[in-house]
């Protein structure tokens, strides 16, 4: 069991969670359950769901997996009618695939240092680029009109996103996720503005720099210490260190709390040691 780090009750709250089969997104289904709601998990890696849902059971918590892929609208709808038998109507959702490609990702950082062989700006592909925006954007859009419809009906319910750092400043080497991520913080006001009357809150979580099995030896040398590019991004936040996956779970309790954050709407909230306030002077 996680140590939660809010004692707030969810119980029979009905918690949708798309990319529940991830790292980040499987900690936050598997946070909701432990404080009392009713989790659907979804993704499009059914095994992972599964895997997830088990752990779940085995500790006496109440999350179900289903595979669902966020592009395909079919798929969507009947996953929402299964939720709809299984749990009742979504009160949360929580809009957490997403990711990069790449297909979308230049090898440099800066054009003129770029080597023979390397993919630079030039050579990347609009397929990649197109995929990266369509599952973090329209990944976003098709859940919500989904999952938001028994809330609009309601006049309650919290939509949570997951933006990220290169929504506020681009990072380099990975313009389409940085461009798709900030059309989500975007997209996050919008509808926060556009279901204001109906009681339906939209905000957002930016996660900052985490140490994960993928990018670890991006991070660090095998000897542990830190990379070029991991010196960087700890010269760049005034915590010194890296976000821990768990330190994001207080601010998604906050968000979705329907009373501690009651006039909390169109916000994005960075988790982040305090990179995105730090100019680098
Ligand atoms: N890990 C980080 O450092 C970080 C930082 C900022 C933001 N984020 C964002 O947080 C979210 C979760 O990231 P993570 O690190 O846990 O990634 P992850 O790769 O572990 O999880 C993403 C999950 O999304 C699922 N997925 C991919 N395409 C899908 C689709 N079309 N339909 C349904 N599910 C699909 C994958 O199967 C995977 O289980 C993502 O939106 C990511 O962009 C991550």
């Amino acid at each position: 069991m996680t140590e939660l780090p809010l004692n707030i009750s969810f119980t029979g709250k009905t918690v949708v969670v798309t990319g529940a089969g991830g790292v980040l997104c499987g900690a936050m289904a598997k946070a909701f359950a432990q404080a009392g709601a009713k989790v659907a998990a979804l993704d499009l890696n059914q095994e992972s769901v599964e895997k997830l849902a088990e752990e779940a059971a085995g500790e006496g918590l109440l999350c179900k997996g289903y595979k669902a892929n966020v592009l395909d609208e079919d798929e969507i709808e009947e996953v929402h009618q299964k939720v709809l038998e299984d749990f009742g109507p979504c009160d949360i959702l929580i809009n957490g695939a997403g990711g990069n490609s790449p297909r979308a990702t230049t090898d440099n950082e800066y054009h003129h240092e770029r080597k023979e062989g390397q993919t630079t700006f030039f050579d990347l592909d609009p397929k990649g680029v197109d995929f990266v925006f369509r599952l973090n954007f329209q990944g976003t859009l098709l859940p919500t009109q989904a999952f938001a419809k028994e809330m609009a009906q309601r006049n309650s319910g919290c939509i949570l996103n997951v933006s990220s750092m290169n929504a506020y400043v681009p990072l380099t080497k990975i313009p389409a996720y940085s461009g798709a991520k900030a059309a989500v913080s975007n997209f996050t006001q919008w509808l926060a503005t556009h279901f204001a009357g109906t009681g339906i809150r939209c905000n957002a979580i930016a996660p900052g720099f985490l140490v994960s099995n993928q990018n670890r030896s991006l991070l660090f040398q095998e000897d542990g210490s830190p990379t070029p590019r991991s010196s960087k991004i700890l010269a760049g936040t005034p915590m010194g260190r890296f976000v821990e996956g768990e330190e994001l779970l207080g601010a998604v309790f906050f968000l979705c709390d329907e009373r501690a954050a009651s006039a909390v709407t169109g916000v994005v909230l960075p988790v982040d040691a305090g990179y995105s306030a730090y100019s680098g002077v």
